[in-house]
């Protein structure tokens, strides 16, 4: 199946602050992935990883 979206040991830092660490998942074609967790947990941020709004310190 072809991998549609590969995020490999994602660091997030903001305002100094370790929010994302070591965020490594893959989302294929015709798979329906869901990202789940507390408020805060940093879900937003992947998203904004993803999108490209925020840029990791590590991985990619
Ligand atoms: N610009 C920022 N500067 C500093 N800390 C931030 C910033 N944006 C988010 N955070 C912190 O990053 C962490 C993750 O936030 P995020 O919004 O990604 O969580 P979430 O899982 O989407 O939460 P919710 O379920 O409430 O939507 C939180 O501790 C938040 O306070
Ligand atoms: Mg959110």
């Amino acid at each position: 199946m072809t991998t549609m979206l590969s995020l490999t040991n994602v660091d997030v830092e903001l305002g100094g602050v370790s929010i994302l660490r070591d965020i490594t998942f893959d989302v294929r074609e015709g798979e329906t992935f869901g990202i789940v967790g507390p408020n805060g947990a940093g879900k937003t941020t992947i998203l904004n990883v993803v999108s490209g709004v925020v840029r990791p310190v590590r991985g990619r």
